[in-house]
């Protein structure tokens, strides 16, 4: 009965090492550098932008499976504008107001992937907003902040310093199809750009086509890599 018991013994140290040893190998194995988690592949986000102090609201639609991409921007005290992104490469940025404006641009490449802050360089955690964040940088184009415990996104920035906090980011939200329907203004005849040469000369004036001119920068960019 003692020799068993000491056998017990001996078995039950060997549990309590092996389970030290595990749970050891466990904590080093849970520990890596963060890595973003992916965009959900629908999503809406009611953000607020700051560029140099001049402030915007965008309701952002991101739908991946139907390849697009939406943001309806109000300036302050401004326009409301709406710039509608097609992964065939064509947007088209305009108002519904009297003025009937609308610009279609024509890009070399469409929206962003939900996996596109793969490979982003991390710099640890900061706390933005007041949430406590991971920090990653990718092609020293956007600064990406998601929140520690959620994993959501709390604020990104890009280079040109045009800085987007996120508000609110409703997983699975989809815009009806018919709200995304360009008004019939788009199609008829105007200006019309084919490339990015042109598009520079149409961006120059800051804006929102500006903005989605250096968003399409970061994507061409990211697909360089
Ligand atoms: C916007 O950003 C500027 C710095 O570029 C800052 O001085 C200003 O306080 C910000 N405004 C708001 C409302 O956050
Ligand atoms: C891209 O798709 C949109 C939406 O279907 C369409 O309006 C546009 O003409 C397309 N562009 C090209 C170049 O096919």
């Amino acid at each position: 009965m003692a020799s068993f018991g000491s056998a017990t013994k001996v078995i039950y140290f060997l549990a309590i090492i092996l389970s030290s040893l595990t749970n050891s190998s466990i904590s080093e194995s849970t520990d890596p550098t963060p890595t973003p988690t992916p965009w959900p592949p629908q999503f809406h986000s009611i953000m607020i932008y700051n560029t140099s102090g001049t402030l915007q609201i965008n309701s952002l639609w991101y739908d991946y499976p139907k390849g697009r991409n939406f943001n309806i921007i109000q300036r302050q005290l401004g326009e409301h504008v709406y710039d509608l992104e097609w992964n065939n490469g064509t947007s088209f940025i305009y108002t519904l107001d009297a003025n009937k404006k609308c610009q279609t641009l024509k890009f070399d490449v469409g929206i962003l992937t939900p996996n596109f802050l793969h490979g982003a360089h991390y710099l640890g955690q900061r706390t933005m907003d007041g949430f406590l964040c991971n920090v990653w940088e990718k092609v020293d184009f956007i600064w990406y902040y998601e929140d520690v415990v959620t994993k959501r996104p709390v604020h990104w920035t890009f280079y040109n310093g045009m800085e987007g906090h996120l508000m609110t980011f409703e997983v699975g939200a989809v815009l009806e199809d018919a709200k995304w329907q360009a008004p019939v203004y788009c199609f008829e005849s105007g200006e019309q750009t084919d490339d990015s040469s042109q598009l520079n000369s149409v961006v120059d004036n800051s804006g929102p086509a500006e903005d989605l001119f250096k968003r399409k920068m970061l994507i061409q960019r990211l697909k360089e890599l």
